[in-house]
């Protein structure tokens, strides 16, 4: 079932996206060689905490954190680790969803680990290229598949190839809700977008194969050619006219985009 929210709703997510976008931040310039992911997994959780929001992630289906942290040739759910220490050269992708007095926010990013290779700084700003593309496609009227098509054609355009096993998603008072928002998809098909629909838009891109696998710990998939994986992700909400707002990326204006 699709919930359409309201204005009032719409502005709840707004100061949850507001706080998420703080505290990722922060963790993004604490990402340097020899930190851990447990040092940014703790990081994340006292901040979220400090803003009176709740990490919607930990415990999560069991989920024992309060971010993700995937590196390399993980896509995501990379369980943050003391042992797992960010080495130059790394890439990483950081997941955060908060909480805040009932309303989720949900927000990814892919940074490099000081120095990176050429292929792995055109894979980050690829996907995030892949998010504004899909996204230029949420407005009303328009359909989900010129979303995931949109995703999809500038991945492969570039070579890369985009995940199919995760997805996008409705979220709002749940970090999940429907529609799943597929990284592929038919222009013309799928759920005609609506105002009041609030979606989690989250290109995940790897630079080989899309196939991937779970470890063992049940959580973290990797590519089966491990070949390197971005991923960027905003909640964004359809409004009356235009393109959509983006609750993440508070101030955000299209208008000096263009
Ligand atoms: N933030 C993820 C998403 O974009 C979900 C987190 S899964 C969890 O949908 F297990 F870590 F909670
Ligand atoms: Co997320
Ligand atoms: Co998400």
């Amino acid at each position: 079932m699709i919930s359409l929210k309201n204005p009032g709703q719409i502005a709840k997510m707004r100061d949850a996206g507001k706080i998420l976008r703080e505290v990722e931040d922060e963790v993004r310039e604490k990402i340097r060689p020899g930190v851990s992911t447990a040092e940014l997994d703790i990081l994340a959780e006292r901040l979220i905490r400090k803003h009176g929001a709740i990490p919607s992630s930990l415990h999560y289906e069991g989920y024992p954190c309060s971010i993700c942290a995937s590196i390399n040739d993980e896509v995501v759910h990379g369980i943050p680790s003391e042992k797992r220490v960010l080495r130059e050269g790394d890439i990483v992708s950081i997941d955060c969803t908060l909480l805040l007095d009932g309303w989720q926010a949900d927000s990814a990013f892919t940074v490099g680990v000081g120095p990176i290779s050429d292929e792995a700084e055109r894979l980050i700003r690829t996907t995030e290229e892949c998010f504004w593309k899909g996204v230029r496609q949420c407005v009303i009227g328009n359909r989900l598949g010129d979303v995931g098509h949109a995703v999809e054609a500038h991945a492969r355009a570039n070579g890369f190839s985009a995940i199919r096993d995760f997805t996008g998603h409705g979220i709002g008072k749940e970090m999940h809700e429907d529609p799943a928002v597929f990284n592929y998809g038919e222009p013309g098909r799928g759920l005609r977008l609506r105002r009041g629909m609030t979606l989690a838009v989250e290109p995940m891109i790897a630079a080989g194969d899309w196939h991937l696998s779970v470890d063992e710990d049940g959580w973290c998939a990797r590519t089966v050619d491990h070949s390197l994986c971005a991923h960027y992700e905003h909640t964004i909400a359809i409004t009356e006219d235009g393109y959509p707002e983006i609750l993440t990326l508070p101030g955000f204006n299209w208008e000096a985009e263009a």
